[in-house]
This record gives C-alpha cells, sequence and structure tokens, in this order.
C-alpha cells in the first residue's frame, strides 16, 4: 500500500493560517482548536479558473450563513476575505486549482458548550491546490457509475460544516463497489445527494431533476449556477426529489460540484443509465457553466 503524506498532497506551497502566510508542510492550528476536537467549523471550496476565484459572491453568501446558523460572525469582513484569497492565488501560483476556506470557532479548553460570541478568536486557515485535468477530463469523458448509500448524516446538511463522517463513509463505501461516488438514499427512499456532489437526473422528456433545497441537502453553488444557466438557455428544469428506480430509468444523469461543475453519472448500482455513455444535455450543462467563467487572469485589477 502507498504511504499518504502531506508531501504527496497535491497543495499549493503557502497556506493561510490566521493572518500568515506560511509554508504548506508546517502550517498547523492549535491542538484545541474545536474543529479538531469538537467538528466545531465550516468550510468553503471555490473553483480557480485563469486565476480568479468562480462564483467568490455566492461562495461567501453561503459561508457567512454556514456561520450564522453556527451563531458565528464571518471572521473578517468580506473585502478583507477576498484580498486573502486572491494573495493565496498569487502567493502559490496557482492559475487553475481550488481555494479551500475554513473557519473554526477557535481554540479553547475543550469543552461542549461553546464559548459565547465574540468571546474567541475563531481560526481562518486556506489552501490551495491545483487540479487534475487528466483525470478530471477522463471522468467527463467516460463517466462516472455512483452507488446508492443510506444516507445517515444529521438533520442539518445545509449548513457546509466540516463534519463530514457520514459523508466519507458513504464515498468509502461507494468506492468498495467500485463506484467514484455515492448517491446518499433517505428514509423514504429518495435520493438527498451525493457524499461531495449534488445529484441530478434527466428523463426521457429531456427535463433536468434535482432535490429542492431543505435542511436534507447542501445548497450547492454549481446547483445554483446550473439552474439559472438552464433557465436562462430555457432548458426544462424542475427541483424535485427523485428515487433511484427513477435514476435508473433516466436518460441521462450527473453530479455537480464546485470541483468538477457536472459530471456525467453513467451507471448506478451497477446498472447503466441511457445507453452508457455521458449525456448530451450534460456536456451542453458543462458548456454553459464554463461559458460564463470565461475570465482573463488578470490578478491585478482583481
Ligand atoms: N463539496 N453536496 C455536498 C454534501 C457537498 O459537500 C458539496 C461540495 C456539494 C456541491 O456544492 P458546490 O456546488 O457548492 O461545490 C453538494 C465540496 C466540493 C467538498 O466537500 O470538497
Amino acid at each position: 500500500m502507498k504511504k499518504w503524506s502531506a508531501a504527496r498532497a497535491p497543495a499549493g506551497r503557502i497556506a493561510y493560517v490566521n493572518g500568515r502566510y506560511l509554508p504548506f508542510a508546517i502550517a498547523g492550528v492549535h491542538i484545541e482548536d474545536r474543529a479538531l476536537q469538537l467538528g466545531d467549523g465550516i468550510y468553503e471550496v471555490c473553483n480557480v479558473i485563469s486565476g480568479r476565484p468562480l462564483d467568490e459572491e455566492p461562495h461567501l453568501d453561503r459561508m457567512e450563513r454556514s456561520l450564522r446558523e453556527l451563531g458565528m460572525d464571518m471572521p473578517m469582513s468580506r473585502a478583507a476575505l477576498k484580498l486573502v484569497m486572491r494573495e493565496m492565488i498569487a502567493r502559490n501560483r496557482i492559475a487553475d486549482g481550488f481555494l479551500y476556506i475554513q473557519v473554526t470557532r477557535g481554540a479553547v479548553k475543550r469543552d461542549h458548550i461553546p464559548p459565547p460570541p465574540g468571546a474567541l478568536r475563531p481560526t481562518l486557515i486556506m489552501t490551495m491546490r491545483t487540479q487534475d485535468p487528466g483525470a478530471l477530463n477522463q471522468r467527463m469523458e467516460k463517466g462516472i457509475a455512483v452507488s446508492s448509500q443510506p444516507d445517515i448524516r444529521w438533520g442539518r446538511c445545509d449548513i457546509k460544516t466540516v463534519q463530514l463522517l457520514p459523508n466519507l463513509l458513504a464515498k468509502q463505501a461507494a468506492r468498495k463497489m467500485g463506484a467514484f461516488e455515492a448517491w446518499l438514499v433517505d428514509d423514504d427512499g429518495y435520493v438527498t445527494e451525493g457524499s461531495s456532489t449534488n445529484a441530478w437526473i434527466v428523463d426521457k422528456d429531456g427535463t433536468a431533476i434535482t432535490r429542492d433545497l431543505s435542511h436534507a441537502i447542501l445548497p450547492g453553488v454549481t446547483r445554483r449556477i446550473i439552474l439559472e444557466a438552464m433557465a436562462e438557455a430555457q432548458l426544462k428544469v424542475v427541483e424535485r426529489k427523485f428515487t433511484i428506480a427513477e435514476a435508473l430509468a433516466a436518460r441521462e444523469a450527473f453530479l455537480s460540484s464546485a470541483t468538477g461543475a457536472a459530471v456525467p453519472v453513467v451507471a448506478v448500482d451497477g446498472q447503466t443509465i441511457g445507453n452508457g455513455a455521458p449525456g448530451a444535455l450534460t456536456r451542453r450543462i458543462r458548456e454553459l457553466y464554463f461559458a460564463r467563467a470565461c475570465v482573463k487572469p488578470d490578478l491585478k485589477n482583481a
């Protein structure tokens, strides 16, 4: 078995931790950070294209909302956060990749009761990683398989917390089944979302279907952008829940996330979707998604 190590991670060389830009290899937080001890923190993953954070405002909106739901404020002004994001992109010299932003309630003697708002300095960290265009392209060309897994998560999946144990156990189970992603199924037999992506199917009439927003799913930024782009292009889309049986009868399926835009799903639980090849609507949606991301690599004017 290959040994996992920090050195092997495709991360940028510079990390941001509470006001400091540090070499990735030595960057760290306190061992009593509440995210480490209690999962008391939230995060965002933002796509970076041509040196610019994509969908920055909706990501920061969601970050603010996640923090609010935890009774926390933004760790700094939005303008300051944007500056740090740009500084990270510049210092890491990564034009195309992903920015990871995490905010925790801070470091303090372990106690279940959160300290009152403002009593603790929150921990703000950012890291960057490059894209792996080869792996991504392969997923686009061949499509991926998903495996249905029970959704055993908590009742507030709309908050992007760092508590991801049920998600990663589901992903692990899916990988054991030879699938790339898990589609989580609620107690009533409906798909909520993927373990780290939103789930979509396209029915026989060419209507795209994705679960409506509630506490059961993360309000994906990519999901929202796709919905807006589809409405603009007058493509048929409906927000409602669907079952695995519906997915199996679908013409095509895909998943959405900042890390993959729209990735075609060609098999569910070992059964082929449509003709087993990435669908035409998925391709169109990818085009629409990237069409609006045509930004110049002009960091100076950011
Ligand atoms: N995951 N649903 C879940 C459970 C997610 O974790 C994610 C994102 C999404 C898609 O959201 P967005 O379109 O805003 O990326 C849906 C990120 C990429 C992650 O955990 O790495």
